[in-house]
């Protein structure tokens, strides 16, 4: 199976990847996640890259596009794979549409969750990130067992610095400038199935299995 998971800010598109990991025994491509990996590692690449996301801006098709090329080609990937924030512009899913016809693998199914603004910005604010496994936590729906510790491997828990509401309305902003877009492009191809991401994360997970029970 290969998956594009589109969607706001918040929408909940890692917490849903991060299921269907399980589910589906494929790996979670996550460009924010490599992103940030960058930027922590002070590689060239996140030195780049760095700006562009603490402005809640993206990063410019050129590099994003080459470091997910070089993802797709590693061997787990063969077997299907999940893009949680990949494409995000049109040049980005002409490059992908490119890339998979010339290894004769299509997508699948492109999953777009939807929420409203005010939710996304509620969610993101308390947003509390694992930085060893990238597991999330959320201190309103999903708070961890002990205050300020990952369940799974201790880790202290991090805030993302772009998660401030500022910053989380610019990210809305370029979403609808941006990558709104893609659901046309997506739609044109027959790809497209539109999730309603607002109820519980079980729920959510229903739909998307439900919708993913008639892709092929
Ligand atoms: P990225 O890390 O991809 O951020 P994003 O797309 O803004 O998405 P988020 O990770 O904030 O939200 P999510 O939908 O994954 O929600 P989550 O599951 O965590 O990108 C960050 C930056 O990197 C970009 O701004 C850009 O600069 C750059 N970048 C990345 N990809 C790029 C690309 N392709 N091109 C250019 N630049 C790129 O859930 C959010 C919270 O809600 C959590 O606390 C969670 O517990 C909670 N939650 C989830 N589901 C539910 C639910 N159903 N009910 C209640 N709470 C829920």
């Amino acid at each position: 199976m290969r998956l594009v998971l589109l969607g706001p800010p918040g929408a909940g598109k890692g917490t849903q990847a991060a299921r269907l990991v399980e589910r589906f025994d494929i790996p979670q491509i996550s460009t924010g996640d490599i992103l940030r990996d960058h930027v922590q590692d002070g590689t060239r690449l996140g030195i780049k890259a760095r700006s562009y996301m603490d402005r809640g801006e993206y990063v410019p098709d050129a590099l994003v596009v080459q470091m997910v090329m070089g993802r797709l080609g590693e061997p787990d990937a063969e077997k299907g794979f999940i893009l949680d924030g990949f494409p995000r512009t049109v040049p980005q899913a002409e490059a992908l549409e490119r890339a998979l016809a010339d290894v004769d693998r299509p997508l699948s199914c492109v999953l777009q969750y939807d929420i409203p603004d005010d939710m996304a910005v509620r969610r993101l604010s308390n947003r509390w990130t694992c930085p060893t496994c990238k597991r999330t936590y959320n201190l309103e729906f999903k708070p961890p067992a002990r205050e300020g510790v990952c369940d799974f491997d201790d880790t202290p828990l991090e805030r993302r610095s772009d998660d401030d509401e500022l910053t989380v309305r610019r990210r809305l902003a370029v979403y609808r400038e941006q990558t709104a877009p893609l659901q046309r492009f997506y739609s044109a191809r027959g790809l497209l199935c539109v999730i309603d991401a607002q109820s519980k994360e079980d729920v959510v997970t229903e739909r998307t299995l439900a919708v993913l029970a008639d892709c092929s």
